[in-house]
């Protein structure tokens, strides 16, 4: 029954009411920061649409479960826009913007003052939303402004792209809507904390954007925190657009489109250089990384008319702020051994004021990096420092007269043991809580705000605490007392009474926060929050093998043998047992019941004619019981239904032994199983 003119009216408003539910979650979850229900309660909202639109063949390219990704695409497509998507001249003087506005006015003989919308220049990623009848129908990358890349998968799992407009007169119309896609400053520093979980690293915010919109699997995109900010049109049919820009943006606003508040009319030159001086002082508090500012003529019709050159449009530019950029010579490099042992080099710098701070050190992430900039120690590099985005160097620009070759150290820097190999890029150190280094970074860890979250307990305190060995594990922190405290440099009888008391408070806490704290590889808050919902407590969860692990959503075979490993080791588990000693203690979970349905895990294939069902009514039904349906048979398959005139398939599926359905068997089988 997969022809949606087939599905009762009762099935048509529960799916129209639980996209209207998942859509007002989803909102005051991403764009508003105010989720109502818990996460378990969304997915459950989310599951039971998917099921009811595949059953009732009801999909629709406006639904939120297009949201979540799907498998991935063989390859991209190229898109010809429509209207070409050009860049911006630029000015990077107030004597280059006055040229630019007298051309301006010449050429439409324009006297007096121009009006101006200023904006924020984000710096992300030019894209193209094509909206058909208010429904989203395709996502572009500008490309090279004349052809692009159809990534319309990719844009739907982005939470600030409406799929479908929110106004009640766009029967019949055709609109692009042009922005930037971007990842917001704290987005990104959350992303690079799971990464680093994982031993990666994103370099910075607008690579790991553009790189993201591209992918072929959109599942990989749906897990970034992706945002966008719309900033024009480009065709228009069907819709008589407002008389101004900011008219345009309100219009944007009322559709449910992003935009970005930060934008201002301005009459005159005068009034926007003083939005361009205004915008550089708030650019370390905005949550998003800018260049500058773009300045475009208000009314359209003066648009229209002053038209644009190959590259630019006439009536825009781009103001840009002075780079942050500044030299510094590469003094020496040292490696610095992580949490999870990993070993990573940083460049030690000849300190300079870059982007509003002082920068002394920079990660060079990994040996590859090192050689992609091909630095030596000596060298004279570019340091960028982006918003408030950990300073980077970009390249050498200059090589030192005695330049220094950096290698990996064979031994680890903190305690001695042999450094190897672990993956193509990383290196590692692999004694554990052994080496002083990871003890005091595992004792951070712990402390951290995401896992225990005990206040004051900093960084050159811990340091103390492990060199001194009154902190050999983490538990011994629950035997400190204030006078023991009082005795370390800068530690006063108050904050050393105020530690203990965050340390006491720190053993109320809760499963995923126990979790994330025992600090096991790849297990970061996501991952945490996911076996405390499956599992509901910490026993059930030592108890359970890697195959029990993998029914955890997001846990696949590498992290499950991760824990896995953390948990049959010995000294782990008396740490957990020393921690639960001294008190600290978690409620119960509830746990999310997960009814797997009857054929999960199982492939079909359907082959023939069936009389009775279309192939696709056929494979809805297996779909809806938790089957995979593949095209072909193989060693994997599980069941072969076999029509009239069943050919190869059925054959291949007799050889390999593989039980086999006729249409009746398989129509008894459905009604077992509730599907008919
Ligand atoms: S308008 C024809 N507005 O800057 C005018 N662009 O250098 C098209 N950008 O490709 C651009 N913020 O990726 C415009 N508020 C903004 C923008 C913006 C960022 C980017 C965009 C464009 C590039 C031009």
């Amino acid at each position: 029954m997969n022809n949606p003119d087939d599905a009762p009216d009762s099935v048509r408003r529960e799916v129209d009411s639980l996209r209207e539910q998942i859509e007002f979650h989803n909102r005051q979850y991403h764009a508003l920061d105010r989720p109502q229900i818990p996460d378990a309660e969304f997915d459950a909202l989310l599951a039971k649409l998917e099921e009811l639109e595949t059953r009732y063949g009801l999909q629709s390219p406006d639904s939120p479960t297009r949201r979540v990704g799907s498998e991935p695409l063989p390859g991209f497509v190229e898109v010809r826009h429509e209207t070409p998507m050009l860049s911006l001249e630029k000015a990077f003087s107030e004597e280059e913007f006055i040229q630019f506005e007298t051309r301006a006015s010449k050429r439409a003989g324009i006297e007096g003052a121009i009006e101006y919308c200023c904006e924020p220049k984000v710096d992300g990623v030019a894209v193209s939303l094509m909206y058909r009848n208010g429904v989203l129908e395709r996502g572009a990358t500008r490309g090279d402004g004349v052809n692009g890349e159809d990534i319309t998968h990719n844009v739907r799992t982005i939470h600030d792209i409406p799929l479908r407009l929110e106004g009640s007169n766009l029967a019949g119309t055709r609109i692009e809507i042009r922005g930037e896609i971007f990842l917001g400053k704290k987005g990104f520093v959350a992303l690079n904390e799971r990464a680093r979980e994982e031993g990666k690293t994103y370099i910075n915010p607008r690579n790991t954007a553009a790189g993201a919109i591209r992918q072929l699997d959109s599942r990989n995109t749906a897990r970034l925190p992706l945002r966008m900010f719309c900033y024009s049109t480009g065709l228009v049919e069907g819709f008589e657009p407002p008389e101004t820009l900011s008219e345009v943006f309100d219009l944007f606003d009322e559709w449910g489109l992003k935009t970005n508040t930060g934008r201002q009319v301005c009459a005159g030159a005068d009034e926007c250089m003083e939005y361009c001086r205004r915008l550089l002082e708030k650019r370390p508090d905005l949550d998003y990384e800018i260049d500058g500012a773009v300045i475009k003529i208000n009314r359209l019709n003066l648009q229209r008319e002053l038209g644009q050159t190959a590259r630019s449009p006439r009536w825009a530019i781009a103001w840009k702020f002075p780079a942050e950029e500044k030299s510094a010579r590469v003094l020496a490099v040292d490696f610095q051994v992580g949490r999870m042992g990993t070993i990573t080099p940083v460049a030690r710098l000849e300190p300079v004021f870059v982007g509003g701070v002082t920068v002394a050190n920079t990660s060079l992430h990994n040996m590859d990096e090192i050689e992609r900039l091909g630095l030596c120690v000596g060298d004279t590099v570019i340091v960028r420092r982006a918003g408030d985005v950990i300073p980077q160097i970009v390249q050498v620009i200059e090589q030192g007269d005695e330049r220094g070759a950096v290698v990996m150290p064979a031994a680890c820097p903190a305690c001695g043991s042999p450094v190897e190999p672990d993956g193509d890029i990383q290196y590692r150190c692999n004694a554990g809580l052994v080496c002083p280094a990871q003890r005091r970074r595992s004792v951070g860890h712990f402390a951290s705000r995401a896992a225990m979250d005990i206040e004051g307990l900093g960084e050159k305190l811990i340091e103390q605490l492990v060199d001194s060995e009154t902190v050999k594990n983490v538990a011994d922190l629950y035997q400190l007392s204030a006078e023991e405290l009082s005795a370390f440099e800068r530690m006063g009888p108050k904050s050393a009474e105020n530690l203990v008391s965050a340390i006491e408070k720190s053993k109320n806490t809760s499963l995923p926060r126990f979790l994330i704290a025992l600090g096991i590889r790849e297990v970061g808050d996501a991952t945490a929050a996911a076996l405390a919902a499956h599992f509901g407590d910490l026993e059930p969860l030592m108890n359970a093998d890697a195959e029990a692990l993998r029914e955890v959503p997001d846990v696949g075979e590498i992290v499950a043998r991760h824990i896995r490993e953390f948990l049959d080791n010995s000294e782990n588990l008396g740490l957990i047992a020393a921690l639960r000693d001294a008190g600290v203690n978690w409620p119960v979970e509830a746990v999310r019941i997960q009814d797997s349905p009857p054929l999960a895990g199982q492939t079909f294939v359907l082959t023939g004619t069936l009389e009775r069902m279309t192939r696709s009514e056929a494979k809805a039904k297996l779909v809806a019981l938790g089957a995979k349906v593949a095209g072909s048979v193989s060693k994997r398959t599980d069941c072969v239904i076999a029509g009239e005139n069943a050919g190869s398939k059925l054959t291949k599926a007799q050889d390999l032994e593989i039980r086999t359905l006729n249409e009746q068997e398989f129509i008894d089988f459905l009604e077992q199983h509730g599907e008919i």
